[in-house]
């Protein structure tokens, strides 16, 4: 398969055998990070730009290593500290970095939908790192490889989502794939967090997390986005940790093969126990070094990287 599109924008409009070939792809970026030189050239002459509107400590810097282990120029731009401060719209301060000649754009911003305006009107790449609670599709990615290099296989698997649903992209990225993959997926949580209708994605919806996690193989439990929240969704963050909050009590029905995952950052104590999160079933952090040759693979398509320059 050759790679076609000139943006990752989301996992809705992608095909299985596009996300498929980025997997793939990634299987072979994810040993050039374990070499003593943990470079090569594949890239070389490319200039890549983080335009970061959010904070992020995983995806900014794992797009930063990606970019700089495939020995591409890369560069930060924070909205804190740009001209958007100042008044600069989003779609000028793109323009103004396409008039340097980048070939690629990562962007966050809180607006959903972001992401595709500016894809349309600017030549560079441009790749979705969030936008809103829309979609993350590097994250997607990540865990779709996480789950395919622990369970070898992504069909079939009954994956269930706990957690604050209806503020999450990385929810809907992760719904979105997992469905193209052929999982069967459920999300878990209070009815206030949780999109109605949702069930028509193809998703089970349970509102025990108890009764959601005694048949599945993977969960994927999320942070309480409180910063895209209006207030009154739930009582305290003692009350939906002592209802929904992942401890060991709480998956004492679950598989013993049970991997259990979440995409940073953790509110540790809040949505999962520490001892939960740090545990043996626990992937959160080969998820973070997946991310890594996630993105490798991801700037590698887009960018048009050459495949000689990887051995
Ligand atoms: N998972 C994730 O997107 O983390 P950051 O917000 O740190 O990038």
């Amino acid at each position: 398969m050759k790679w076609k599109r000139k943006d990752l924008l989301g996992l809705e409009e992608l095909s299985a055998q596009e996300i498929e070939f980025i997997l793939d792809t990634a299987e072979s970026f994810k040993e050039v990070s374990l070499r003593p030189i943990k470079k090569v050239p594949a890239l070389r002459g490319k200039t890549i730009v983080n335009l970061f509107f959010e904070p992020s400590t995983r995806t900014r810097t794992s797009f930063e290593l990606a970019a700089k282990r495939l020995s591409a120029d890369m560069v930060n731009i924070s909205a804190s500290t740009s001209s958007v401060v100042k008044g600069e719209t989003l779609k000028d301060t793109a323009k103004n970095i396409e008039a340097m000649k980048v070939d690629v754009i990562i962007m966050r911003h809180s607006l959903p939908g972001a992401p595709y305006f500016l894809a349309k009107i600017i030549g560079p790449s441009l790749i979705n790192a969030g936008d809103g609670a829309h979609e993350h599709p590097t994250q997607g990615l990540l865990d779709l490889f996480t789950m395919r290099e622990n369970k070898g296989r992504i069909k079939g698997l009954k994956v269930v989502i706990i957690g604050d649903i209806a503020h999450s992209r990385v929810a809907r990225s992760n719904i979105w794939g997992l469905l193209k993959l052929g999982a069967e997926v459920a999300v878990a949580g209070p009815a206030t967090l949780i999109p109605p209708q949702i069930e028509r994605m193809g998703v089970k919806v349970y509102y025990r997390v108890e009764e959601a996690v005694r048949k599945a193989d993977v969960i994927n439990v999320l942070r309480i986005q409180l910063e895209r929240q209006k207030t009154g969704l739930f009582p305290s963050l003692r009350e939906y940790r002592q209802i929904f909050g992942v401890n060991r009590e709480r998956l004492k029905d679950a598989r013993p093969d049970l991997l259990i995952m979440h995409p940073g950052p953790i509110n540790r104590g809040v949505e999962i126990d520490p001892d939960v999160a740090d545990g043996p079933h626990s992937v959160i952090l080969d998820q973070v070094t997946n991310g890594l040759a996630v993105r490798m693979a991801v700037l590698y398509l887009l960018a048009g990287g050459k495949s000689e320059a990887i051995d």
